[in-house]
C-alpha cells in the first residue's frame, strides 16, 4: 500500500515540488502517493507551508508526522489541533544559502563597502576597514542556521561569537548563553546577526535597553524574524547614532507596508525575505528522509519542541 502524502502548501508551490519531491520520496524506497487532494482520514504525512489555508488538523486522524517546508514554525507551532509531531525545515542548501547572504552582509558593513562606493567628496584613502579578526560580530542563536554562519565567519578572521538558551562550546567562537549573557553579547557586538525564532521569549528583545547595550554605531543585521527587533525603539537608536545601519530580511507585516518608516530610512536596508528561501530539491530530500523515517519506525528529525515554540 503507498503512503499517502498530502501536499498541503499554497497551490503555487505544487508546481515546484509535484516531480522532486515524488522523485525523492521514491529514492528513499518508500512508494507514495502525493497529492493536494487526499481524504483527510486517509493522509499519512502533511507537506506544510505556513501559508497554507490548512488550519484543523482534527480530521488527520492517521497522519504520523507534518513537515513543515519553512525552518521558522512560529505560525503552526501553537496550533492546538495538532498533536503529531511537526519536524522542521533543516537542509544544507537552507543552511548555505543563509551563510551567503549573512557574510555577504556583514562584509558590507565591515568594508563600509557603501561609502567607499559613494564617496561623494571624493576622499582619496580615506580610513580603511579594520581586519576582520578587530571586528567583533555576534550570531544571536546557534542553530543550525546561526551556528553554521558563526563558523563561517571566524573562517574569514572575525571575532566572533554567538548566543543561546542553553550553553554552547563551538571551537574558536566566544559563547553566552541566558540573560546575563545577554549583556555580554549584546556590549561586544560591534555587528549583531539575529538568527532567533519568533516564540513568546524572543519578541521585542532587541529593544531600546538592548540597542543601548550595544557599541556605539552598532549594525544590526536581522535574518531571523520581525517580531525580535522593537520597531520604535530600532528607528530611535538609528535617529539617536547609536547604531548607524539596520539590513532587515524579516518583518512584523510582509510585505512591508508602502507607508512603513523603513522604507525611506537612509540607515535601513530593507530585502525581501529572501536571506535562504527554501529550493524544492533539496528541501525534498528532507522531507522524504522523515517519511523513510516514520516509515521504518525510527525517530523523526528535525521535530519541534512545542513547549518552546521552535
Ligand atoms: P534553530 O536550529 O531552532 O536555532 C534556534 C537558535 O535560537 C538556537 O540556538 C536556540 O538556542 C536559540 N534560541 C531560541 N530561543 C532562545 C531564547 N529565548 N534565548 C536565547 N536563544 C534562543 O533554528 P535555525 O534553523 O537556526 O533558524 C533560526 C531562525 O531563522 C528560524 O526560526 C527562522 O525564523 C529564521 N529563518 C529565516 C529565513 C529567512 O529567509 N529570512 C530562513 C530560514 C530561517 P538553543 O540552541 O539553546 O536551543
Ligand atoms: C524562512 O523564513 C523559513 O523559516 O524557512
Amino acid at each position: 500500500m503507498p503512503v499517502n502524502v498530502l501536499f498541503a502548501a499554497t497551490d503555487a508551490l505544487w508546481p515546484d515540488y509535484e516531480t522532486v519531491l515524488q522523485d525523492a520520496v521514491q529514492a528513499a524506497g518508500v512508494e507514495a502517493n502525493l497529492s493536494r487532494d487526499i481524504a483527510p482520514q486517509d493522509v499519512d504525512y502533511i507537506v506544510y507551508a505556513p501559508d497554507s489555508a490548512l488550519r484543523d488538523f482534527t480530521p488527520y486522524t492517521r497522519a504520523k508526522a507534518v513537515l513543515n517546508l519553512w525552518a521558522g514554525v512560529e505560525k503552526i507551532a501553537g496550533n492546538p489541533t495538532l498533536t503529531i509531531p511537526l519536524c522542521r525545515m533543516v537542509d544544507p542548501a537552507m543552511t548555505q544559502g543563509m551563510v551567503e547572504w549573512v557574510t555577504g552582509h556583514t562584509l558590507r558593513h565591515h568594508l563600509g563597502i557603501d561609502a567607499h562606493i559613494r564617496n561623494p567628496e571624493n576622499l582619496w584613502h580615506p580610513l580603511g576597514p579594520p581586519v576582520a579578526w578587530d571586528r567583533r560580530v555576534t550570531l544571536f542563536g546557534l542553530g543550525e542556521l546561526g551556528r553554521a554562519c558563526a563558523t563561517a565567519l571566524k573562517g574569514l578572521g572575525f571575532d566572533v561569537a554567538g548566543w543561546s538558551r542553553t550553553a554552547k562550546s563551538i571551537d574558536g567562537i566566544t559563547t553566552y548563553s541566558g540573560s546575563d549573557g545577554f549583556a555580554l553579547a549584546l556590549a561586544r557586538s560591534e555587528i549583531a546577526i539575529t538568527l532567533l525564532p519568533d516564540t513568546a521569549a524572543t519578541t521585542n528583545l532587541f529593544d531600546a535597553a538592548a540597542f543601548a547595550q550595544m557599541p556605539k554605531g552598532a549594525v544590526l543585521i536581522n535574518p531571523g524574524r520581525g517580531p525580535l527587533i522593537d520597531d520604535p525603539a530600532l528607528l530611535a537608536a538609528l535617529d539617536a547614532g547609536q547604531l548607524s545601519h539596520a539590513t532587515l530580511d524579516v518583518f512584523r507585516v510582509e510585505p512591508v507596508p508602502q507607508d512603513h518608516p523603513f522604507w525611506p530610512h537612509p540607515n535601513i536596508t530593507i530585502t525581501p525575505h529572501i536571506a535562504s528561501e527554501t529550493r524544492p530539491y533539496y528541501a525534498s530530500q528532507t522531507v522524504a528522509e522523515n517519511i523513510r523515517r516514520g516509515e521504518a519506525g525510527l525517530p523523526f528529525l528535525h521535530v519541534v519542541d512545542r513547549s518552546l515554540g521552535y
